[in-house]
């Protein structure tokens, strides 16, 4: 089996995605703002068109044929997504509306319930602020204390002092499996292994590992893993969390109201079984039924040829941006280690102007700190521009991008920079 997608097969691909036909400012759309959000393909259209148009009910509750149909549709996406992430049961499988919901309901629900003043929650310096805040609130809630994962030059996690960084205070340690500006593919396995053997429990953000590559969140020997629809082909306000079934069993509910109770009393409520303990009144029922079409998409296609295809862009991406003598890329330049995304800035030049230089020519990237702050902090930055790959993009969208990127250094290097004005 050829491990890459060859062109024809990118072609069909791309004629999944009907937003790919378009011009935008006169130009071929070349959409290189994955990162930030998946395009989606008619598949995942279709899905939504088809509830709304066909079978528009509420799930769980009703006895009538449209309200049976949503919820078999709905509990089938949720099978969809437990496969999709080998998860061991459906069960085990939240809808949220994406990650940052996902890592909210585990700071409320277990973190804030566990930890108490001097416990320790060991973060990266790469975390996105969505695995950043919710720990933050939960340490101002309980007096426990944030610790971080320092960063070696390359962007990948210094790892050597691990086990010295998680302590016996250590209660968790919350990582992503992919950082959305480095790119750096973290060994999630290894760090799952040294927070086990101190008794801590690890919480991966899989927001921009999922739909780029095959992830087993029981080979990973995570606790919690969260992910979004929306960056794997799937609708906006669509996602999941997965967790451990008997810490799941522990947890009390993060929102109540209807569906989450079994039966409530004058006084007092009885919690639902999961997963709908944790799906308090009516869900996202349309975009989680995308979601599962958007996984089985995905699985058709192939996630390890889906990974091969961005590393190659990527690899190529990485050579051709060297041609710039000013240029700084952030991360790592192995291939092995970074996945589909190139975050970098070019002289003097603003990434935000960059980036509205580049839309002008058709290219779409996402420039600022891209939520991520602490790290653009550490790198000494206040922002950058950033290129990030999916399965439809190619080489050539890259050659134009290049040739944008000239064209963008020749408009701005006319003008003096502040460096060259003195000041
Ligand atoms: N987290 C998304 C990004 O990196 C929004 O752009």
């Amino acid at each position: 089996m050829n491990p890459i997608l060859d062109a024809i097969e990118v072609d069909e691909i791309r004629d999944d995605f009907p937003i790919l036909q378009q011009k935008v400012h006169g130009k071929p759309l070349i959409y290189f703002d994955n990162a930030a959000t998946s395009q989606k393909p008619r598949a995942v259209i279709e899905a939504l068109n088809d509830f709304y148009v066909h079978y528009n009910a509420n799930v769980h509750r009703g006895i009538h044929a449209l309200a049976e149909r949503a919820t078999k549709e709905y509990e089938r996406a949720r099978e969809r997504c437990a496969r999709f992430i080998n998860a061991e049961s459906p069960e085990s499988v939240i809808f949220t509306r994406g990650t940052t919901e996902s890592i909210n309901l585990v700071a409320y629900s277990w973190a804030r319930n566990n930890l108490k003043k001097g416990d320790e929650i060991l973060i990266t310096w790469m975390e996105h602020h969505s695995n950043t805040v919710p720990w933050y609130q939960v340490c101002e809630h309980t007096g426990a204390v944030i610790k971080r994962i320092g960063l070696n030059p390359d962007g990948t996690l210094k790892l050597d002092d691990l086990d010295k960084l998680i302590t016996d205070r250590t209660k968790l340690v919350a990582v992503t499996q992919v950082s959305n500006v480095l790119g750096t593919i973290n060994p999630i396995r290894l760090i799952a292994d040294a927070a086990h053997r101190k008794g801590a429990l690890i919480l991966v953000d899989g927001a921009q590992s999922v739909p780029h590559m095959a992830v087993d969140v029981q080979a990973l020997g995570c606790d919690f893993f969260a992910f979004s629809g929306h960056k794997m082909c799937g609708p906006t306000a669509s996602g999941v969390l997965w967790g451990k079934r008997n810490l799941l069993e522990a947890m009390p509910p993060f929102l109540g109201g209807g569906e989450m109770i079994r039966e409530v009393w004058p006084d007092h409520a009885v919690y639902n079984d999961l997963p709908y303990k944790f799906e308090a009144g009516t869900p996202n029922i349309a975009e989680s039924i995308g979601l599962g079409v958007a996984a089985d998409y995905l699985t058709r296609i192939g996630l390890d040829r889906i990974r091969e295809h961005e590393k190659e862009i990527t690899r190529y991406a990485l050579a051709r941006l060297e041609e710039f003598s000013d240029i700084v890329v952030y991360g790592p330049r192995d291939i092995e280690q970074r996945a589909g995304l190139v975050a970098f800035t070019v002289g003097d030049i603003h990434p935000h102007d960059l980036a509205t230089f580049l839309d002008q020519e058709g290219v779409a990237i996402r420039a600022g700190h891209h939520c991520t702050m602490p790290l653009h902090k550490k790198l000494g930055i206040t922002a950058t521009a950033r290129a990030s790959f999916y399965l439809y993009n190619t080489q050539d969208e890259v050659d134009v991008f290049i040739e944008a990127l000239r064209k963008a250094k020749k408009f701005f290097g006319a003008c003096p920079t502040g460096r060259e004005l003195g000041y």
